[in-house]
């Protein structure tokens, strides 16, 4: 094997030759989606369909589909191809998703002949891109609901027909200007087009539009709409009121120029929704309000806003949610004390404002508010009068507010409350703190004070999510209540909880989901030998641990006889990395379906690792590298799971990675996504890469046999003389020619057991290092014990059969002595001629079936950065097979002690 890994070497820096042809397509079910959802981010693909299908680098649409299996519901092709054919899709007639970010040009309406089921048709690409469509181009579509332009530029398009269920027009990120624009480009969207009715759309979504500023008027005459969203775009809110709609009820316009509230065009329209996001609105004044009672929606998030208008609930009797978050409001007074006037608003969010204290009216006209969202403010207190009224609320998140102190019986008033965050807060808890919530609180998130008084942790019984961040100090926190009998969603963040292993499925005995992050898993761990999760969670169905990356050793997770999804991240000690096996990570799952691994320093996956998991249909592999997949998986194949996604994860450029190429292409049952990009890169730090498995196909002569290997070698041959071509100019020649040799007579040598070597030594030496091993080297070696050590050295100048090619004598040499010493000096290795010859002695003894030892000697320290790379072959020697000729004498009987032993013989006196 050691050679194998040597071969590589003489790599270094080839330039990239043949591609691996393997499809760049990632497929996935629908309800896996989240697990590759990057992936996907390209298109919105939707995880409700059953089959899914991503393909990369797409240049032959044709050659790209093959590997896409046809019964995909929905595609996402990325590329570069121009045209789509006729019938592209036509072995696709179940597809309801598709999306294509290619370079299209033009679309041909044959194109999309027979995709009837289509229901979501996305065109996604560049600005600069201008994309022409005929005006049938969707006219048979007859699915289609969503008709989605990301990117595309279509200016220059006429009358394009729609296709006739279409609810939901993008054309976002574009080149549009006008509004007025998209109405000669679909006059479908208009009255008095030829279809005479006018259109409804659920949605028109122009945003992202950033030139878009212009609405000729009536340039929608008639469009009734659901939602228009002009989001991104240098539009004005007031400029809607002019488009000529006959109907709209939601309009956002997040991030545009609009400076006041659209008063006019809620008006109008008596819209609904009202979305002013990220606008420079900064006040709203009373006046403007008045016109605004229709709006049930309002969103004022990120406006600069500093004070609210006094009468604001009270303008919009019909307000179920405003969004407030991210303003300036050190105060808010919503609820005036004159009319006594409630208000039906059931959702306030104020978070990240700069709220310090709440006064205890602040919410008492909302007596059917559900959920109030303050965290991210200033509140250090809270007076039990505030929540007051508060009847209906469901949710109450205080996360991320620096509160101390929460009043006696503050949570009194909140007697539907459900779900409590107190997560991100600095609350001291009192030794005789008593948790009890409403009956009815069943999700809590908590953090827990490391203070150093400890005290045993009172929580609600009834909970059904609870997650708890504690960090870990001296002292643990305890559990005071013995059971939480229907808890089934745990998150632990921090070891601060203590909670005996033994009795924790008597603790938590419904529990179905468990997260464990940052921390290590040790504590959890037993602490033999074997090292296995103690927890025994009979029901548990999802655990995901999340490590801090400093356990010195892998924990095994086993044993857990419901478990269908695990989840292992950042596991690898980033102090002391060491390979893993898969078989340390997990054990005995038997109801494992999914397993996701990233980080966790595993190497090895072999067949034993898969032997307690067979229900396994997904294995997901991201951030980790140098993989090795043992040749025992390809017997065990068939009980292969059914997805195994290498994502941005490596495998190892190892010989014992070489079956995995061939058996990619064949594996009659395992659907494998790994990133195409995978290239071996033979020395650490080279610069040079090759794909892997061309590269470890012709390489790894175990798996391809003798016919392949000369193939290979032969390839391998001309490919070491490129780099030559320029260095060497002629002798490039002379070098393929003495490797070959030196091949071929390794082979001979191989069949020839009794080979007897001729020489001892074979010295490559420049000659401007001839001085040294005359004087130095040769009287060592060659003169007669005891002063010298009566080898036989091969000396190209002395040795050489004269007359003969030096290649040839270089080659045979080489090849009958038993040991290479390489003399190298910074001096040789700035000579074109004896960099050559010295590549020439690393090659060949590379190349040879049967590599002789090689030693280096270098007569003067000499830095990494001034070898040529094919030196740092140095780093792949075995440690010690290399020595520096020191300047002072008394050191130099060590150098001869160090060569004395590599050669075989006793120190020199
Ligand atoms: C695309 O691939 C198909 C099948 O692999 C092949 O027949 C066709 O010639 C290719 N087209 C181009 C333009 O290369
Ligand atoms: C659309 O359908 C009609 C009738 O089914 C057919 O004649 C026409 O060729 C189709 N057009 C395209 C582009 O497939
Ligand atoms: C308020 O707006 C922010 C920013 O868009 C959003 O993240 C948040 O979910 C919204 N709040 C509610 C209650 O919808
Ligand atoms: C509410 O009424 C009290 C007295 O009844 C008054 O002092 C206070 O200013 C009023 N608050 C508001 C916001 O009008
Ligand atoms: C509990 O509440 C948090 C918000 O504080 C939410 O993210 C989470 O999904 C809820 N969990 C359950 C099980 O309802
Ligand atoms: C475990 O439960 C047993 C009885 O059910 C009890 O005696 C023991 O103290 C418990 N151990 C821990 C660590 O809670």
């Amino acid at each position: 094997m050691g050679r194998h890994l040597l071969l590589p070497g003489l790599f270094l820096y080839l330039p990239l030759t043949a591609g691996w042809t393997a499809s760049n397509c990632l497929v996935t079910e629908g309800s896996r989606l989240p697990l590759v959802s990057r992936f996907f981010l390209v298109c919105p693909l939707d995880s409700s369909l059953p089959l899914l299908a991503a393909c990369y680098s797409v240049t032959n649409l044709t050659q790209a589909l093959e590997a896409v299996p046809q019964s995909v519901e929905g595609l996402c092709l990325a590329g570069s191809t121009l045209f789509l054919h006729p019938d592209a899709f036509s072995h696709f007639p179940g597809l309801k998703v598709l999306g294509l970010n290619l370079r299209l040009t033009q679309l041909l309406p044959e194109a999309l002949r027979g995709l009837g089921q289509l229901k979501q048709l996305f065109f996604i690409g560049l600005r600069t891109n201008h994309l022409f469509l005929p005006p049938d181009a969707f006219g048979n579509l007859s699915s289609l609901q969503h008709l989605a332009f990301l990117g595309p530029c279509l200016d220059g398009n006429l009358g394009v027909r729609l296709p006739p269920g279409l609810q939901r027009l993008d054309v976002k990120n574009s080149c549009l200007q006008n509004v007025g624009k998209l109405a000669n480009i679909f006059p479908d969207l208009v009255l008095g087009s030829s279809s005479g009715e006018a259109w409804t759309l659920d949605m028109l979504d122009l945003s992202f539009n950033n030139g878009l500023k212009m609405a000729s008027p009536g340039a929608l005459q008639g469009l009734k709409l659901g939602t228009l969203r002009l989001d991104h775009t240098k539009m004005e809110a007031a400029a809607v009121v002019g488009l000529g709609l006959q109907r709209l009820d939601t309009l956002s316009v997040i991030k545009t120029d609009t400076a006041e509230l659209p008063a006019r065009a809620v008006a109008h329209f008596e819209l609904q929704e009202l979305n002013l996001g990220s606008t420079l609105i900064g006040h709203i004044a009373l006046e403007a309000l008045a016109s605004c009672y229709s709006l049930r929606r309002l969103g004022l998030e990120s406006s600069g806003l500093t004070d609210l208008p006094p009468g604001l609930l009270a303008a919009m009797p019909r307000l179920q949610r405003l969004n407030l978050s991210s303003n300036q409001l050190q105060s808010v007074m919503l609820c005036t004390n004159e009319t006594g006037a409630v208000s039906g608003l059931w959702a306030l969010d104020l978070s990240k404002n700069g709220l310090h204290t709440l006064s205890p009216a602040t919410f008492s006209c909302l007596p059917h508010l559900r959920e109030l969202l303050l965290q991210g403010n200033q509140l250090v207190c809270l007076e039990g009068q505030v929540f007051q009224g508060l009847r209906r609320l469901e949710m109450l998140d205080l996360g991320g507010n620096p509160l101390v102190a929460l009043g006696d019986g503050w949570l009194a008033p909140l007697p539907a409350l459900t779900t409590l965050n107190l997560l991100d807060t600095r609350m001291v808890l009192s030794p005789g703190w008593d948790f009890q919530g409403p009956e009815s609180l069943h999700n809590l998130s908590l953090q827990l004070p490391s203070g150093p008084s400890r005290v045993a942790l009172s929580l609600p019984m009834r909970l059904r999510s609870l997650e708890l961040h504690a960090a870990s100090g001296r002292e643990h926190w305890k559990l005071a209540s013995n059971v939480f009998p229907v808890l089934q969603t745990l998150t632990l963040k921090g070891w601060g909880l203590q909670l005996g292993t033994q009795n924790v499925s008597e603790i938590f005995p419904a529990l179905l989901q468990l997260s464990l992050l940052g921390n290590s898993l040790e504590a959890l761990c037993s602490q033999d030998t074997s090292s296995f999760f103690l927890w025994q969670l009979p029901r548990l169905q999802y655990l995901r641990v999340w490590g801090d990356r400093h356990s010195p050793r892998p924990c095994c997770i086993t044993g857990l006889p419901s478990l269908r999804e695990l989840k292992l991240q950042a596991l690898q000690s980033r102090a002391q990395p060491r390979p893993v096996r898969l078989e340390e990570l997990v054990g005995e799952l038997p109801r494992l379906e999914v397993l996701h691994l990233a980080q966790t320093g595993l190497e090895t996956l072999s067949a034993a690792a898969f032997q307690g998991l067979g229900s396994l249909q997904v294995l997901v592999l991201d951030w980790e590298t140098g993989l090795v997949l043992d040749g025992s998986l390809q017997e065990h194949s068939p009980q292969m799971p059914q997805y195994m996604y290498i994502l941005t994860a490596s495998l190892a450029c190892q010989c014992a990675n070489a079956w995995v190429g061939p058996w990619l292409e064949r594996s009659p049952r395992t659907y494998i996504h790994i990133n195409s990009n995978q290239l071996c890169q033979p020395e650490p730090g080279g610069r040079s890469k090759n794909p892997l498995f061309p590269f470890l196909q012709s390489h790894c002569p175990k798996t391809s046999g003798l016919g392949l290997f000369l193939g290979s070698f032969a390839l391998l041959l001309l490919l070491i003389s490129l780099p030559l071509l320029q260095e060497a100019r002629n002798s490039w020649i002379l070098y393929l020619q003495a490797l070959f040799r030196a091949w071929l007579q390794g082979l001979r040598g191989r069949r020839d057991e009794g080979h007897r070597f001729l020489y001892d030594v074979f010295v490559s030496h420049c000659r401007q290092d001839q001085g040294w091993v005359v004087w130095e080297l040769l009287p060592a070696l060659e003169g007669c014990p005891p002063a010298g050590w009566g080898l036989r050295l091969c000396l190209p100048e002395r040795d050489f059969e004269p007359g003969k090619d030096v290649a040839d004598n270089v080659a045979e040499n080489m090849a009958s002595s038993r040991v290479v010493l390489c003399v190298l000096s910074r001096q040789a290795l700035n000579t074109p001629r004896c960099r050559l010859e010295l590549r020439l002695a690393t090659s060949l003894l590379l190349a040879a079936p049967q590599p002789p030892v090689l030693l280096l000697v270098f007569l003067e320290p000499v830095s990494r950065h001034q070898l040529p790379r094919y030196h740092r072959l140095a780093r792949l020697l075995r440690r010690g097979d290399y020595c520096v000729w020191p300047k002072e004498d008394e050191r130099k009987d060590e150098f001869w002690a160090w060569l004395g032993s590599r050669l075989g013989k006793p120190g020199l006196g």
